[in-house]
């Protein structure tokens, strides 16, 4: 389907992602509803946007039926990103990362097979779904095995959308995003490390045993693979979008200092081989499938790292040498 001049629904389109997504519909002439009930990000992303009358904002919640129906009423489309992001609460909390991920994303499928609308982009996760991977670099092809309530609920997710698909003719693409990084990201290793270094440029903790080794791709490429997957694609279908780039953490945090212009910081590691419960150590998507559509990713990683650097200073303030 054309994304042009669409009505889309972005659910989480205050958030990282969603967000850089809204600007690149925006840019397609597309109208723009937001669900999102702003518990992970700020009105302050999309603002312009809704200043200028483009993207309509509904503050309210996945999990509650009534405002996913009045939202989905409208659209097209719907661009599934609003999630509860962070694999250590989903370990902490089980069951609310059941509620808002799970729960909320058959709220949304309810809504549509309720409706006209039959196309769906789902976010999912390649760095959490697999788990610890037995064949890497990891097809889509390897049966889920997650580690962590989070990527329990992204695999769960995408049975229900094979499920809806085969029962109500839903058609829908799960991304299974690497980590992700950029401008207005407000999460991960390299938010950390920023933060960490802001409060003692003498010293980095880092998380693990710094060889943990995952699959990164800069904001623009994920937006723009997602957008170019969506025209593509149809029925039910599920994409690694990644760049083919691993860095370690301590890689990220050589990068991270570099780019600082700090000199001489001591990198003390704490824990084991992961992060902490629930983080998958090694993680190499294979995006062989997605290079075979035609797409390219066009940043790369190192390059993407420094821009998202320069952008946390610009936003946030240098570190003191
Ligand atoms: N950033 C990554 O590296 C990455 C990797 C893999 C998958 N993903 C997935 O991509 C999507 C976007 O991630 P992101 O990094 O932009 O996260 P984010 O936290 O910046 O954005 C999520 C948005 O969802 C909203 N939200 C949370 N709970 C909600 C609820 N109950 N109802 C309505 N809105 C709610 C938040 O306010 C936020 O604006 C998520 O589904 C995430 O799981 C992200």
């Amino acid at each position: 389907m054309k994304i042009e001049q669409l009505k889309v629904l972005v659910t989480g389109g205050c958030g990282f992602i969603g967000s850089h997504l809204v600007d690149r519909l925006i840019e397609k002439k597309c109208e723009v509803v937001v669900l999102d009930n702003l518990s992970g990000s700020t009105v302050e992303n999309i603002e312009d946007h809704i200043k200028s009358g483009r993207v309509k904002l509904v503050v309210g919640d996945v999990r509650d039926y009534g405002k996913v129906k009045e939202c989905v009423k409208y659209v097209d489309i719907v661009f599934h990103f609003a999630a509860q992001a962070d694999v250590r609460k989903s370990v902490a909390d089980p069951r609310f990362d059941y509620e808002v991920n799970v729960q909320g994303t058959i709220n949304i499928l309810e809504a549509m097979r309720n409706s006209d609308v039959k196309e769906m982009v789902f976010a999912s996760s390649g760095g959490t779904l697999y788990g610890e991977a037995k064949q890497v670099p990891t097809p889509e092809t390897l049966p889920p095995c997650p580690i962590s309530p989070y990527g329990a609920a992204k695999a769960a997710c995408e049975m229900y959308l094979s499920a809806y698909h085969a029962c109500y003719g839903i058609s829908s693409l799960s991304l299974r995003y690497a980590n992700i990084i950029g401008p207005r990201s407000t999460h991960g290793v390299i938010y950390d490390f920023y933060w960490k270094l802001r409060r003692n440029p003498k010293m980095l903790e880092i998380l693990g045993d710094g060889n943990q080794s995952k699959s990164y791709m800069y904001v623009s490429d994920c937006v723009d693979a997602s957008l170019y997957l969506a025209e593509k694609v149809a029925g039910f279908d599920v994409f690694n979008v990644s760049s083919e780039e691993s860095l370690t953490v301590r890689n990220i945090a050589e990068i991270v200092v570099k780019e600082l212009g700090l000199d001489g910081v001591e990198f003390r590691y704490i824990g084991g081989r992961g992060g902490w419960v629930g983080d998958v150590p090694l993680v190499l998507l294979d995006i062989s499938k997605l290079k075979k559509t035609g797409w390219k990713p066009k940043v790369t990683i190192r390059e993407g790292i420094r821009r998202y650097v320069r952008w946390l200073v610009e936003k946030y303030g240098n570190v003191e040498r």
